[in-house]
């Protein structure tokens, strides 16, 4: 493993410029991520509709967006993944833009604990004609990763994990257990408003993602980064890591 880079601590504290309050920003963030989108996205009605219908069924509002969403599937596609883990399928929105990037005698395993998630993930998936690809696992990820782990699932080329965040740390154990050199692993939501480096935040989320960081640092399997990341869905950040050749 390389030696850890230094951190520069002389921070170039500005004042933020007059105006630019936190709502301001959002508003702008979403304003670029609107002309990305057209720009770069072509029309999607299919996952439009996914949208609507996570939205009309009262998930929480935690998809991706969907420049996020052609990220993780260009991932994939560099990753040539044939075969995909996403921990937290949610509404489906990710497992679809993964399962796009997978060739049609890949798969797509996706775990989810909320059964009236799952149900409506189903739905979406087979309105994108992927059904076929994904196989749709309801209970709790960590039972479902021993449950794998166990029964020797072959690794995967290609893990997202974008489930509860107080479980991080043990869904990229497992992940590890789930993985061969070269699988790339990636991570949702590991900035969270810039909450990850408060030490002392009660909050238990944020110290599920900062013993995930801590699980990273010391694991020489493990060659990682991290981005803080805003848009539509506000300041929040993305790790990314791959599973080295040899220890
Ligand atoms: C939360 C979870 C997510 O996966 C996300 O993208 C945003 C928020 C949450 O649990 O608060
Ligand atoms: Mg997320």
């Amino acid at each position: 493993m390389l030696p850890k880079r230094t951190v520069n601590r002389k921070l170039h504290c500005r004042t933020p410029a007059k105006g630019h309050d936190s709502r301001i920003n959002q508003e702008l963030w979403t304003a670029v991520d609107s002309y990305l989108v057209q720009n770069l996205l072509p029309a999607d009605p299919v996952l439009d509709t996914v949208l609507q219908t996570n939205a009309a069924a009262g998930l929480p509002a935690h998809d991706i967006a969907p420049n996020q969403g052609k990220l993780i599937y260009l991932l994939a596609r560099m990753q040539r993944a044939k075969r995909i883990l996403e921990i937290g399928t949610l509404g489906g929105y990710s497992t679809i833009w993964l399962a796009r990037a997978i060739p049609a005698d890949g798969l797509l395993v996706s775990l989810e604990c909320e059964a009236k998630h799952a149900k409506v993930a189903a739905t979406n998936i087979q309105r994108a004609g992927l059904s076929s690809l994904v196989d749709l696992r309801l209970g709790p990820a960590l039972e479902s990763l021993s449950q794998m782990i166990q029964q020797q699932e072959p690794p995967f080329d290609f893990i997202f994990i974008d489930a509860d965040k107080q479980n991080n740390a043990s869904y990229l154990a497992l992940s590890l257990r789930l993985s061969r050199p070269g699988t790339v692993i990636l991570s949702d939501n590991v900035v969270r408003d810039g909450a990850v480096v408060g030490a002392q935040n009660s909050d238990p989320r944020i110290q599920g993602v900062r013993r995930f960081f801590e699980m990273i640092a010391s694991d020489r399997r493990l060659d990682a980064t991290a981005l803080q990341t805003v848009g539509s869905k506000g300041y929040d950040g993305f790790t990314l890591a791959i599973v080295n050749d040899s220890l």
